[in-house]
């Protein structure tokens, strides 16, 4: 079963699949992206991603090189020819090939490069049993709404959690959880689910929004609010949501536990509902 590559429009073994040394997507990190996986083989809100792409390109000024259904086809051909059960599709848009310049090039046109590779799940047994996360300033832009290529924070964040022994980095900005590098934070007290809103300061996750959405249709109050460090050090359940991590507990922050330091019955709970969504 070959990896896959695409570009601008046309497929080929991943190997084989290359964009110029002047993509500005290569000298200014001047592109957006996703990352969509599957579920028994199907894109899982795909629409959902299509949408944030859209909105992240159009925030950078880049424009679309394809209708929505067209990427939606394009998608479904790329699996098609990987043929894996569960594949990742990284998909990324950049402005395009030019002179090397910081200003905007008028005449450009935009780089769609997408990868189909097997999806690897999470180790069950980590998914299972929780991890553990740092918290550090956070270092990066103001407009963490976009899902930018710039990730040189996420990066080095998520290398600090690598060198610190554990899963994840949670930004924290004055005193304020924004996310993780890799992923959106909520947090259980007293039975409410508690989670950054919305803003300028975080991504606005896909998976984020289906959790707060069955959380919501499952009788669980939500809080889209400011959360302070503190709260989340004594919450009573704590989890991270993303495309690659689903709904991944929480279960020590810096050195301490969050709760009994094991995931709790609501994530627990959250988590069944999140698998009736793809299931
Ligand atoms: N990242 N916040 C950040 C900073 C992220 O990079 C991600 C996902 C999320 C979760 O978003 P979603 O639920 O839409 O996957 C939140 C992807 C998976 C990545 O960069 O690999």
């Amino acid at each position: 079963m070959p990896d896959i590559g695409f570009v601008n429009g046309r497929f080929m073994p991943l190997a084989e699949a290359t964009v110029s040394v002047e993509d500005r997507g290569f000298q200014f990190g001047d592109g957006v992206y996703e990352v969509i996986r599957t579920y028994g083989g199907r894109p899982y809100r795909l629409e959902a991603h299509l949408a944030r792409l859209e909105r992240s390109a159009k925030a950078l000024g880049i424009s679309m090189p394809f209708s929505m259904s067209q990427w939606s086809s394009f998608v479904t051909e790329g699996l098609r020819l990987t043929g894996y059960g569960d594949t990742k599709v990284y998909l990324q848009l950049t402005r395009g090939v030019a002179p090397r310049d910081h200003l905007i090039p008028t005449e450009v046109q935009p780089t769609a490069v997408m990868t189909f590779r097997e999806m690897r799940p999470m180790d069950p047994a980590m998914q299972a049993a929780g991890v553990a996360a740092i918290t550090v300033e956070d270092f990066r832009w103001g407009r963490c709404d976009i899902k930018s290529v710039n990730l040189l924070a996420n990066v080095l964040a998520r290398q600090m959690a690598r060198d610190a022994g554990v899963f994840e980095t949670i930004f924290v900005r004055g005193g304020q959880v924004t996310e993780g590098a890799v992923s959106n934070v909520m947090l259980i007290r007293r039975g409410v689910l508690v989670t950054p809103p919305e803003s300028e300061r975080i991504l606005s996750g896909v998976t984020r929004t289906v959790v707060l959405e069955v959380a919501r249709h499952g009788g669980v109050p939500v809080e889209e609010r400011a959360v302070r460090i503190e709260e989340l050090r004594i919450a009573d359940e704590a989890f991270l949501t993303g495309t690659t991590v689903e709904i991944l507990p929480l279960i020590c922050l810096d050195g301490s536990p969050i709760g009994a330091g094991r995931p709790g019955e609501l994530s627990t709970r959250l988590k069944a509902w999140f698998r009736a969504t793809h299931e």
